[in-house]
């Protein structure tokens, strides 16, 4: 490895990047992901709409293509992801009861036995909050009767399917103090408890420089590995309101800086992911309006101050 993830491998951790098999095309995009990390998120490609997008029917193209990606640079793949509220087809969400249960279970059951042995770890569930630390009451919340439940069955099995995988619950807005940091950790000790096969929490940590740094983000990653699990950093980016300005890139600089060093100063603290290679193919423009400039490489794949920033910090 070189670049980013020589660094984290030197103590022992992963630089990985969110991979979209849309730009794989382009030969720069493809270079910087394959040579400067060493873990591969697909940021599209394995979530249920792409995965089973009519009942029964699986379609493991586009996510094989990341796969091979990853293993042909010698990188590992965070599998991404088995359960959310988004990017699922309609029949999915019109089914109740035991149908979407067992629709849930299935379409667990199917993906991670295709995928087995080839994920380091599955995002298993993915934003069951709501931001005030409520649970979000999708279709399988509703289905199974709790936030709780439908996760320990998430979770089980999938273990079930690849007892090698490490299993995650992932969410933004809970890198720091808060309530829906506490929910978080609330469902994790509920689901230790009773012996659910929970390894890990991801911490999207997609930042935005206007809204200032996660209140106490070391302290309160940390106290979810006190439990026992691992934790890491899985969608980095750090997005500032458009045209980019030096005062701006330098909160950014800060702010990536604070979370390679929150991360660091956990031993269980496994790596960071950065959510995209450069600006211009970043899903924040588009989704926050007049948003954008998140990465460490700009809208013409060239490396940012930042990418020397992030690297010295490591
Ligand atoms: C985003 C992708 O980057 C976009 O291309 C897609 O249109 C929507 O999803 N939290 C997650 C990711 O867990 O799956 C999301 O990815 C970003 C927010």
């Amino acid at each position: 490895a070189t670049g980013l993830a020589a660094a984290a491998e030197a103590q022992g951790r992963y630089f990985g990047v969110a991979y979209a098999t849309a730009h794989a095309g382009d030969s720069t995009y493809s270079g910087i992901a394959g040579s400067q990390f060493d873990m591969v998120t697909p940021e599209n490609e394995m979530k249920w709409d792409t995965t089973e997008p009519s009942a029964g029917n699986f379609n493991y193209g586009p996510g094989d293509q990341v796969v091979a990606f990853a293993q042909a640079h010698s990188e590992r793949v965070r599998g991404h992801n088995l359960v959310w509220h988004q990017q699922i087809p309609g029949w999915v969400t019109g089914l109740s009861g035991t149908a979407a249960k067992t629709a849930m279970e299935n379409h667990i059951t199917n993906e991670v036995t295709h995928y087995k042995g080839k994920i380091y770890a599955w995002d298993v569930v993915n934003e069951p909050f709501n931001d005030d630390g409520s649970y979000r009451t999708d279709v399988f919340y509703n289905a199974f009767g709790g936030g709780v439940q439908y996760i320990a069955d998430a979770l089980r099995t999938a273990h079930a399917a690849d007892p090698n995988a490490k299993l995650y619950v992932n969410d933004y807005n809970i890198e720091g103090a808060g309530a829906k940091a506490d929910a978080m950790y609330s469902l994790a000790q509920q689901l230790l408890q009773q012996g659910a096969p929970l390894n890990g929490i991801g911490f999207e940590t997609h930042l935005a420089v206007q809204y200032g740094f996660p209140t106490n983000m070391q302290q309160n990653m940390a106290r979810f590995a006190n439990l026992g699990l691992d934790v890491a950093v899985t969608e980095l980016d750090v997005r500032m309101t458009l045209p980019e300005t030096s005062s701006q890139d330098s909160t950014q600089s800060t702010y990536y800086t604070n979370v390679i060093n929150a991360c660091k100063a956990i031993s269980r603290c496994v790596g960071w992911t950065v959510w995209g290679v450069s600006d211009n193919y970043s899903w924040v423009p588009s989704t926050f309006s007049g948003q954008g400039a998140p990465l460490l490489w700009n809208s013409n794949e060239q490396q940012k101050p930042l990418y020397t920033t992030v690297l010295n910090a490591l």
